[in-house]
């Protein structure tokens, strides 16, 4: 077996939002496609395609430098939810391979493919077919790095960018890691790199023979242990996997139990838009919308509807609640609440187009104030006067 310990991948995509530009607008391709905040005088660019990069344009550099490096290019706002949606199929394509996938950013996962030669083959084969499936299914270009660890496998999937493929084999690190610069070492970051050019290392392989010893003088005893394993190219981290939220819901006690309808529905407004906000922060949409309750005699009950497309609008959260209270009919309530789950990908066909599904301009407006000024910054007019309880999940 070629990876005997552990097979490690690291998926990144290749200029993933101007990638994505580029898919969308077919006359963008082959071009020199920037993305940022194209917009405002101090705009940042947040990456851009490779044919702006031989311009020597990159990632945090002002729209205005760029602009004057590459006056022709193709220069556009960045379309965060359509990038979260692509991110979303992307890691969906993932989990086709391992159900152990830690995801670093919008455009990056670690998976651990440990044991699945006998399904996909061995790791080349198998990260041939993963940068296949998410070229059939999503229309973009990932880089795979393959090794025994997470360190390798980063390094490995940067490579060969754009569309590369490297496998570092055990026993192959050594001569992989050797002429790097020691900027390249996890952890290294503008400030370590002068103390370790200044104590005379610039290259891994000058880190490697230097003994633990002083190296652990040099720089103290756990950054040292860390750089000596980091240039030998052990990494025995695991994979830190994210729990996802499987609901989301935000729930009011009344003081004294009540039938009355305005305050009941006023609550599951606010309800109803917390659970909302929380659903757009996380890049959420939920199909099942449950409305909760405790009776005055405390005992629990609910009523369902799933939809057939997923939400995280603040409307049709409230919209479908309002109609199941309806349902419920005339009764004295101890506590109410609302819950979104059944999580799965937007709607893409609808949010290329704008539909439904985005959240709407209101609740984007809101949430910015929220964002900036806490929850309670900004309610709808019909909840003044109500107390907002701490959320409860
Ligand atoms: P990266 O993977 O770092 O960059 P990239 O995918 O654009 O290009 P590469 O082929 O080198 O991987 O980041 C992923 C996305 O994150 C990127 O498309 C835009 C966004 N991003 C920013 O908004 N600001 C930044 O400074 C960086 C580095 C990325
Ligand atoms: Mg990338």
């Amino acid at each position: 077996m070629e990876f005997e310990k552990r097979m490690i991948f690291h998926v990144d995509m290749d200029a993933f939002y101007a990638s994505v530009e580029q898919l969308e607008n077919p006359s963008y391709r082959g071009k020199p496609v920037i993305v940022g905040g194209v917009d405002s005088a101090r705009g940042v660019v947040s990456t851009c395609s490779y044919e702006a990069r031989v311009f020597g344009i990159h990632s945090a550099m002002p729209v205005a430098h760029a602009r004057k490096r590459c006056p022709h290019g193709i220069y556009v706002n960045g379309r965060h939810e359509v990038y979260g949606n692509y991110s979303r199929r992307i890691m969906d394509c993932l989990s086709e391979f391992s159900p152990i996938i830690e995801q670093i950013s919008v455009d990056e996962a670690f998976l651990d493919m440990t044991g699945t030669e006998k399904l996909f083959g061995s790791g080349e084969t198998s990260a041939r077919r993963l940068k296949e499936n998410i070229l059939k299914t999503v229309g973009l270009n990932a880089s795979v790095g393959v090794a025994e660890n997470k360190f390798l496998a980063k390094l490995a999937s940067d490579h060969e960018k754009p569309n590369g493929l490297t496998v570092i084999r055990p026993g192959e690190a050594q001569a992989f890691l050797d002429p790097m610069s020691v900027g390249r070492l996890w952890g290294v970051g503008k400030k370590t790199i002068v103390d370790l050019h200044q104590a005379g290392y610039y290259t891994i392989a000058q880190l490697r023979a230097e003994s633990l010893m002083v190296l652990e003088r040099q720089f103290g005893e756990n950054f040292a242990q860390h750089l000596y394993h980091l240039a030998q190219g052990k990494d025995d981290r695991e994979l830190a996997e994210i729990e996802t939220e499987k609901s989301i819901s935000h729930e009011r006690t009344f003081e004294f139990d009540t039938g009355d309808k305005e305050i009941l529905l006023s609550a599951l407004l606010d309800l109803s838009e917390r659970v909302a906000q929380r659903a757009r922060k996380h890049d959420l949409f939920g199909r099942t919308i449950t409305l909760v309750w405790r009776n005055p005699d405390f005992s629990r009950q609910s009523h369902a509807q799933t939809l057939a497309q997923g939400t995280q609008s603040s409307e049709q959260i409230f919209a479908v609640i309002k109609m199941l209270f309806e349902k419920v009919g005339k009764i004295k309530y101890r506590l109410i609440g609302v819950r979104l789950s059944h999580f799965g990908p937007g709607n893409q066909q609808l949010s290329l187009f704008q539909s439904t599904p985005m959240p709407s301009k209101l609740d984007k407006a809101m949430d910015a104030v929220r964002e900036r000024f806490g929850t309670d910054a900004i309610r709808r007019a019909r909840l003044t006067g109500l107390e907002p309880e701490p959320p409860r999940d």
